[in-house]
Order: structure tokens, then sequence, then C-alpha cells
């Protein structure tokens, strides 16, 4: 029975006939977990997955790999290993005549977006006649769409993050004294108790004026009374694959209030939550993705603080944290169902607070769903 990985090289060898590309290059990463379920950070030894357009894909790895690659559940495949003492370039030069390409004349190779400089290089030298483009163009039509695995396992990293947003803010006025990074190291803890494999970012705890920084790291000041803390995490969790990896993350982001919140800050508050809720509400196949930040935007900048409002409205998210789509000003991608993003606008006041809520949406069939369900108000239990 063709597998999963199968299917997904078979629609990668369709989208290389529809951009007249004759092979795809794709290097270790999430483009080669997609592709073939092997999960492995990239380094000096060259790795390399070769998708032609016709005919089967071969991978050249370091022998160091080699039972990994001879369980990966792909038809066909083709395991080309070397040694610390063999010379890879030639066992790719090898690779690409045994595909009729050595030369690239009149060719187009695609590269992974991701690929060191020094095997592009090398690729590049061995067909000198080629022309190249981004391996993402042939993957990301894939990759945008999630399937019900995917779906399934986003879900149950925003279930995670749910889960650990209202431990956090049952604490209320306990956090009081509590340092940023303190409370990040907790959250991280919480995630991996609520069955997180890692953390999928840093995790932001941004408190009082800090708050005003979208991307705050972490850092030593104590929480104080009346802080608005804006609270950004989530942990990666692996796909239920029956063969194969694929790791997925949450991405939440909700800001609480200890104590009494300052002057002005629930209207700011309030305006985000709207502005959120009316890029969601408008979120349905065939919108454009510059369609959901104006939505968000309008709301901000009726408000009068769309100068606050100072970055995109979402990113997607899958085998990476931040993909396409990307929710933002001059992007016309139209919207189809299986995407999979966040929407996260926020108001920065400079040297008083900040506040950005942000969930992750599927596009269904005829709209929208959130994937998280945890309160997106400011209260905290006391
Ligand atoms: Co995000």
């Amino acid at each position: 029975m063709a597998s999963l990985y199968d299917d997904r090289i078979d629609a990668c060898r369709h989208e290389l006939e529809a951009t007249d590309a004759a092979l795809a290059v794709v290097f270790p990463g999430p483009n080669l977990t997609y592709l073939t379920g092997f999960q492995e950070s990239p380094s000096e030894r060259h790795f390399l997955c070769f998708v032609p357009r016709e005919g089967d894909p071969t991978v050249v790895a370091p022998s160091l790999y080699e039972s990994q690659l001879a369980a990966l559940p792909v038809d066909g495949l083709t395991v080309r290993t070397w040694s610390d003492d063999d010379d890879p370039v030639a066992v790719v030069a090898d690779i690409l005549q045994s595909y009729g390409i050595e030369t690239g004349r009149g060719r187009t190779i695609l590269l992974d977006d991701r690929l060191w400089e020094t095997f592009s290089q090398d690729v590049r030298s061995l067909c000198p006649g080629a022309d190249f483009g981004l391996a993402s163009t042939a993957l990301e039509p894939l990759r945008l769409r999630k399937d019900a695995v995917e779906r399934q396992a986003l879900a149950e990293a925003s279930a995670i993050a749910d889960e650990v947003s209202l431990e956090i803010r049952k604490r209320g006025t306990d956090l009081v004294g509590t340092t940023e990074a303190e409370l990040a190291a907790e959250i991280e803890r919480h995630l991996a108790d609520a069955g997180g494999v890692e953390p999928a970012f840093e995790t932001i705890v941004a408190s009082g004026p800090n708050a005003a920084r979208p991307h705050h790291h972490s850092g030593d000041r104590e929480i104080q009374h009346g802080d608005p803390i804006v609270l950004d995490f989530g942990a990666f969790v692996d796909a239920e694959l029956p063969a194969g990896a694929g790791r997925y993350p949450g991405d939440q982001t909700r800001t609480i209030v200890v104590g009494d919140p300052p002057a002005g800050y629930t209207a700011v508050h309030d305006t985000v939550c709207e502005a959120q809720q009316a890029a969601i509400g408008v979120i349905e196949p065939g919108v454009s993705a510059a369609a959901v930040d104006r939505a968000a935007r309008d709301v901000i900048e009726t408000a009068g603080y769309g100068e606050a409002f100072r970055h995109r409205t979402g990113h997607g998210v899958g085998l990476e944290v931040h993909e396409p789509p990307y929710l933002v000003a001059d992007n016309d991608r139209e919207l189809e169902p299986g995407m999979v993003f966040s929407v996260e606008p926020g108001i920065y006041l400079d040297d008083r607070f900040g506040v950005r809520i942000e969930d992750l949406v599927v596009v269904t069939e005829d709209g929208s769903q959130r994937l998280n369900d945890s309160p997106r108000g400011w209260e905290t239990e006391t």
C-alpha cells in the first residue's frame, strides 16, 4: 500500500511537471521530513534527497544513517550512502548522471530553500547549464494544505497550550514577585508535563512596559501588581504517523493582568479581542490573506491605534512555526481549506504596556475553526 510519503512524493512530481522543473533537491529539515518522514538536523556532511520529475527519488547520505534510511516507508527510494573516506560530490555527480541531467542544459533544478550554500554550489557546478529555482515552488502548495494527521497534531499542540494558559491564569496575583524568566521556565515545565515534546520557540513572558515589545526576551524583571503580561508560547507534539516523523507546534498568546489594570488598558484589550474576532470572521476559502490582515487592522485603526499594531496579523504553522501563508497586507494568496495559521493582532504602547491575542485557526470548507479555546480576557482568578 502506498504510504503517506509516497503520495506526497507523487504530488511533488506533479508540481515539478506543472512548473516544468526537472528535479527537486531537498535538504534535512521540514521539506525532507514532509516528503520522507526522516527528521534530522542538517550537518556539514552531504545529505541530499533528489526527487526527479520522472523516476524514483534518491537520497545521498552519510553511512551513519544507513539503517534509519533503510526503514523509511518510501517506495522506490534509492539510498546511496558514503563514508568519511569517500568523495560525496562524486556520488552526487553520479546520481545527476543517472537522471540524465548531469549538465543541466535546458533544465530547471529546484533547490531546497533551506539548502546550505556549500551544497548548493556543488550542485550548481555539476549542472552548469541548468536554471535554478526554489523547491518551495513545488512543495509550498502541498505543505500549505494540512492533511487530517497534521491537523490533528496541530489541534493537540493547541490543546496543550490552552491547558498551560489556564494554569498560569489561575495563579493571578501569586505571580507578583516572580521574574519573567522564572515564569517562562515554569510555562515550559507545564508544556512538557502536558505532553509537549519541546518548546516550539523561545517562550515570551513580557511584563509591564516590556509587553510593548512584540518579541521581548523574558528577563529578570519581577512581575508587579497591575502589570499586563503578554504570554506567548507553545510546544511541539509528534504527529500520529504510522511510520516516519513529523513534529507540529502550538503557538498561542494571551495577555493577562495581575491585579487592577492600568488606566486605559481594558479598552485596548477589548480592541485587540475585537480585531481578532473580525479577522477570524472573514476567513473562508477564496478570501485573500491580505483581507484577513485588513479586517484586523480596520478595527485597530478605527480605535486610533493603527500605528501601534506593528506586525502582520498572522503566519502559517506546520512543520515550521512560521511558514506560509503569511497574513500580511500585500499577500493576495487565496485561502484554501486545510490551511492553518495564527491570527494575532496586537497593540503596543511604548513605556506603558502591550496586548496581543493569538489563536491558531484552520480554514474549513465554509469558514474557519479556532484550534485554541482558552479564555482571551485579561482577568485572572485572584
Ligand atoms: Co505566532
